[in-house]
């Protein structure tokens, strides 16, 4: 079978810092944990990161140690003006700033539209980070289409996709690449697929290592380093902390540093070679 994979033969400018959006055509899949873990590992190995949570649930705050973050926020830097740096705050890991979603984002899904342009409004905000603040930027998607998604896609240079090893949402991914690539194209942006993550990986049952044999016959070199489920993932969660300083030790963390060692070298090394176009 053939499978159209976007991609390009780099992974493209280190400055400004590489903005990686994480997506999803579900919800509950786990883009916040990823995230988190993702934005936490990379910290932690010296990247400087900024964590950028358009769900006006605010899931991402609560992981990285924000549970009730106040405004000014990311509503705040879309409508009314304000510099997204007077929006960042620091997040429980050293190296790892925040700019956090308060309920009021929810708003900015009436609010936007109207404005002209308005696809590119994150993309326009984060691009006034001064360079060096940080080298990457993580940005946590809401599922869906909406106005929310379309601008976390649109600011997006890289797209990692979360999957769970589970055959109907496999079946679905090549239409959800493709969708994600006419909202980006809409948007005016042109980002790379970076991979695609499998999340609560449990491969001692028979349905996932069935998924994953499928996911690995569409999609070969575009898989990055999965994680597996645990609930360890939970409770990092509760105690506001990345994965890898909630349980240094634990398998989760040596899978999430293999995931963040596979998307620096992805998205950060500029002549990193592109996972073969599968045919
Ligand atoms: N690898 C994992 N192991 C165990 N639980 C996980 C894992 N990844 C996510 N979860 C849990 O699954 C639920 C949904 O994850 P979440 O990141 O909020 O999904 P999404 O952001 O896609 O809606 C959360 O309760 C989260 O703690
Ligand atoms: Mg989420």
């Amino acid at each position: 079978m053939s499978v159209d994979v976007y991609g390009a033969p780099d992974y493209g400018p280190i400055m400004p810092a590489v903005r990686i959006t994480i997506a999803a055509h579900k919800g509950g899949v786990g883009k916040s944990a990823t995230t988190a873990a993702l934005a936490g590992a990379l910290a932690l190995t010296g990247h400087r990161v900024l964590a950028v949570d358009t769900d006006p649930q605010g899931a991402l705050g609560a992981l990285l140690g924000v549970p009730s973050p106040q405004p000014p926020g990311l509503y705040e830097v879309l409508t009314g003006g304000v510099p997204a740096t007077a929006a960042v705050v620091r997040s429980s890991t050293p190296g790892l700033l925040l700019l956090p979603a308060t309920r009021d984002l929810a708003a900015a899904d009436l609010e936007l539209p109207r404005r002209a342009g308005w696809r590119r409004a994150l993309a326009a905000a984060l691009a006034t980070i001064p360079a060096g603040a940080a080298d990457v930027i993580l940005i946590d998607s809401p599922p869906g289409l909406g106005v929310l998604p379309v601008l976390a896609l649109g600011a997006a240079t890289h797209v990692a996709v979360v999957t769970e090893l589970e055959h109907l949402s496999i079946r679905a991914l090549p239409d959800a690449l493709d969708t994600v690539r006419q909202v980006v194209t809409t948007a005016g942006g042109s980002p790379r697929l970076l991979g695609i993550v499998p999340n609560s990986v449990d491969l001692r049952t028979l349905h996932q290592r069935d998924a994953y044999g499928r996911l690995r016959e569409l999609y070969e070199p575009w898989i990055l380093p999965g994680l597996p489920a645990r609930v360890s993932v939970k409770e990092a969660g509760l105690a506001g902390l990345p994965i890898s300083l909630y349980d240094p030790h634990g398998d989760i963390t040596v899978a999430v540093t293999a995931l963040a060692q596979e998307v620096a070298r992805r998205a950060l090394v500029p002549d990193a070679p592109t996972p073969a176009q599968h045919e």
